[in-house]
């Protein structure tokens, strides 16, 4: 049995049902608040599952976290339960700060005492894995090399931030208390079932509603894409295979400009569903005002997660953006369930 945190959310959803699709998979318990951000629709071939128990609840919730423990002893943690939008986080960061730092600081003491009543050989094998993001580590030039484990934390925004300081709790809690801990930072992932306001999901459904597809500034903006079920496999790797106290960054070598990105979507898109008057979908790209404090550059050198877990994503971006769009092309129903809930007034906040 393993515990999930934010496992109705996008990555923790793909990692939950990747998971479970393998043979000898341990079963798992899904802690998720079911913010905005999750959904269990993502999550409904796995309704007569046994080896899947959903719990609504907050990993801020110390009596819940700890009777989960307890009841099920899990051998191992994976959190992935955050906010986790950087324009939400600009508009509001008290949940921010709330979940990714108190949150996670929670599930820190709650998995420290669990771990400390364990036999010796359940706290040998048990694992806290932290998921992480680039972000922290800021914002890179042009000709900056990619971020390694040993660059500096620079975050910018009040998401990257936050995330920041959970980073710095999940360290602390290995070396003061020797909590079995392993993080790892990850670069922008896409893939199935990602909530449409993030970039890839966004402009892939405004082409096809027929509305603008809003670029930030100038577009140049370089993000290093890794496909979700990449990102998962990885995650399966550490957890297996890291060293205790070590943190993995895990990218796709897939630097592309937004700009690049959003005219890809929109070749494939004019290829896979073209426009009923003939024109190309990129017609509908759009410049807008820049995000504030945009950070320019994030690149990921994913060498060590290679050399030392022999891990590389099995995507190159042409075969996962052909996937992802492909995807929301065939899964109209997923799509309308979110597109009909809060989605809506997070857009026009966010494009008004
Ligand atoms: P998401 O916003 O899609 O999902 C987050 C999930 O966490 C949701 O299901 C939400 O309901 C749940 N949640 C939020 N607050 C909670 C709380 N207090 N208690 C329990 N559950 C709560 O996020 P995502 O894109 O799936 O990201 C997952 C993790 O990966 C996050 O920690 C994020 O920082 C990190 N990350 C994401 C990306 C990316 O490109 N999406 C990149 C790097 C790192
Ligand atoms: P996003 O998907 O929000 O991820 P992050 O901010 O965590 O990198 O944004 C990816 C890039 O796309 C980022 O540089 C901001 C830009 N962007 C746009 O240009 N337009 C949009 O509507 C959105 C949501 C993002």
């Amino acid at each position: 049995m393993i515990l999930v945190t934010g496992g109705a959310g996008f990555i923790g959803g793909n990692f939950v049902l990747d998971w479970l699709k393998r043979p000898v998979s341990e079963a798992i318990v899904n802690l998720d608040k079911l913010t905005y951000a999750g959904n269990l629709a993502t999550l409904s071939s796995l309704r007569d599952d046994a080896r899947h128990v959903f719990v609504h609840g907050d990993i801020g919730d110390k009596a819940l976290v700890s009777k989960l423990l307890n009841e099920y002893q899990p051998r191992a943690i994976v959190n992935f339960a955050a906010e986790s939008h950087v324009d939400r986080s600009i508009h509001g960061p008290t949940e921010f700060i709330q979940t990714n730092i108190m949150g996670t600081f929670n599930l820190l003491e709650c998995a420290r005492e669990y771990w400390g009543a364990l036999s010796a050989d359940g706290q040998k094998q048990f694992r806290f894995h932290h998921v992480s993001t680039d972000e922290v580590y800021g914002s890179l030039s042009a000709t900056d090399p990619a971020f390694s484990e040993t660059n500096s934390y620079e975050p910018n925004s009040p998401y990257s931030a936050s995330k920041a300081a959970s980073d710095h709790l999940v360290r602390a809690w290995f070396h003061t208390y020797g909590l079995p801990v392993v993080t790892t930072n990850c670069s922008n992932n896409y893939g199935p079932y990602h909530f449409p306001e993030k970039l890839i999901p966004l402009v892939i459904l405004n082409a096809l509603n027929g509305k603008p597809l809003p670029i930030y500034g100038d577009g140049q903006q370089v993000r290093d894409w890794l496909y979700v079920g990449d990102h998962c496999s990885a995650i399966r790797e550490v957890l297996a295979k890291g060293v205790l106290g070590e943190t993995y960054n895990i990218g796709g070598w897939n630097e592309k400009p937004n700009i690049e990105v959003v005219k890809t979507i929109c070749q494939i898109l004019d290829e896979l569903k073209p426009r009923t008057d003939g024109k190309s979908y990129a017609e509908q790209i759009t410049f807008v005002k820049d995000r504030p404090g945009h950070d320019r550059r994030y690149a990921i050198d994913a060498g060590k997660i290679e050399r030392e877990l022999g891990w590389r994503p099995a995507e190159t971006f042409d075969t996962g953006i052909r996937k992802t769009v492909q995807w929301y092309l065939d899964n109209p129903a997923w799509v309308e369930g979110v597109v009909s809930g809060s989605y809506r007034d997070w857009l026009q906040k966010q494009y008004s």
